[in-house]
């Protein structure tokens, strides 16, 4: 018996890094083995900062899939779907656009934060004021229990909960208030030290060959103040060691140990790291190179996400038509 319904979304926004699979997939992947889990590609979402140029939106999406598959999310185990595939979503966003104040969503910590940010693009539009409100339809349409977001989609989530009991106090209990599941992730930084991050220009993505694998291990950034191989290094400010942590735990307290002491050169260091990467990521490389040969594979699992989706919105919808007395 599985334990209550999880949902989660991503925007395909081009092919994911290693930061954005640890930070999110590896764990989703854990949850589907316990929960009754349904993920969406947030197409939608995609949108409300990205609506001028959608050429590569297609191919992102069908990216974004290949790269849930080949990690391991397993047609078998969850439900995979598009969000735009869902009207749903958008109807249930509609009424919620009806009830929510405005305060609530200009008052929301990451929609100051992002118009601040955001010079290069025009986002003061409605859609973008209003993606909380199409992100809690997402979740509620579900009647999801729990919801696996990092600490800076908690706010959204509260809104979420807020919306939940709007509607309920409004009209009749509809919707259980979702509980946020913060999960450890584990914390990569980029080749350069600093946040891994496409605008950097310094990932490793989750579709590198082991080839690229090894020339980007080689270029990583290490402890500055090593010049000479004897030299006492210092692991906590490489990022060489950050890898470490994750990809070869066995090792890594030798590993400290022989930097420290000025035993190990880096060169050397890099190599066994790139080994273990090439290692752990080969089998999910493999995966991808044998989906790419099978692009309708790829539709007809999205295509049964959809309809099983579906079924649970179509479900959700009528209850909240009928709460709210519009189901003449
Ligand atoms: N807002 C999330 C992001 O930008 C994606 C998302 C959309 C989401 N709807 C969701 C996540 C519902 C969890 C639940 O990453
Ligand atoms: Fe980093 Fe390894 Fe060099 Fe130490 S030996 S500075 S951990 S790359």
């Amino acid at each position: 018996m599985k334990k209550g319904i999880i949902l989660s979304g991503m925007r395909p926004t081009g092919a994911m890094h290693l930061g954005n699979y640890f930070g999110a997939l590896e764990n989703w992947i854990k949850l589907q083995d316990e929960y009754e889990c349904y993920f969406f590609v947030a197409d939608w979402h995609a949108l409300t900062t990205g609506y001028e140029d959608t050429s590569n939106i297609k191919e992102n999406i069908n990216d974004l899939v290949i790269d849930w598959l080949s990690s391991g999310l397993s047609p078998e185990k969850c439900t995979m779907f598009l969000q735009s595939s869902i009207k749903e979503h958008a109807e249930l966003h509609l009424l919620f656009s009806m009830s929510t104040p405005l305060a609530w969503l200009t008052r929301c910590p990451t929609y100051k934060d992002q118009l601040s940010q955001m010079k290069d693009k025009n986002i003061t539009t409605y859609g973008f004021l209003g993606y909380p409100c199409l992100q809690a339809a997402d979740i509620l349409v579900y009647k999801a229990n729990f919801v696996p977001v990092g600490e800076d989609q908690l706010p959204h989530l509260e809104l979420t909960r807020e919306i939940a009991r709007r509607f309920n106090f409004l009209f009749s209990e509809v919707f259980p208030e979702p509980q946020p599941k913060l999960t450890k992730s584990k914390v990569l930084p980029g080749l350069d030290g600093r946040k891994m991050s496409k605008s950097y220009g310094n990932t490793i993505a989750l579709s590198d060959s082991p080839d690229t694998i090894r020339k980007k291990v080689s270029t990583m950034i290490t402890d500055p103040a090593r010049i000479r191989k004897d030299d006492p290094g210092h692991p906590d400010v490489c990022t060489v060691f950050s890898f470490h942590k994750v990809f070869n735990e066995g090792e890594v307290t030798d590993i400290e140990e022989q930097c420290k002491g000025g035993k190990i050169g880096c060169v050397q260091c890099k190599r066994n790291l790139a080994e273990k990467m090439v290692n752990y990521m080969t089998p999910i490389y493999e995966r991808r190179q044998a989906l790419l040969q099978k692009p309708e594979m790829i539709r007809e699992i999205i295509e049964a996400g959809n309809e099983n989706a579906r079924k649970r919105a179509q479900k959700t919808m009528e209850e909240v038509r009928s709460a709210m007395k519009i189901d003449w």
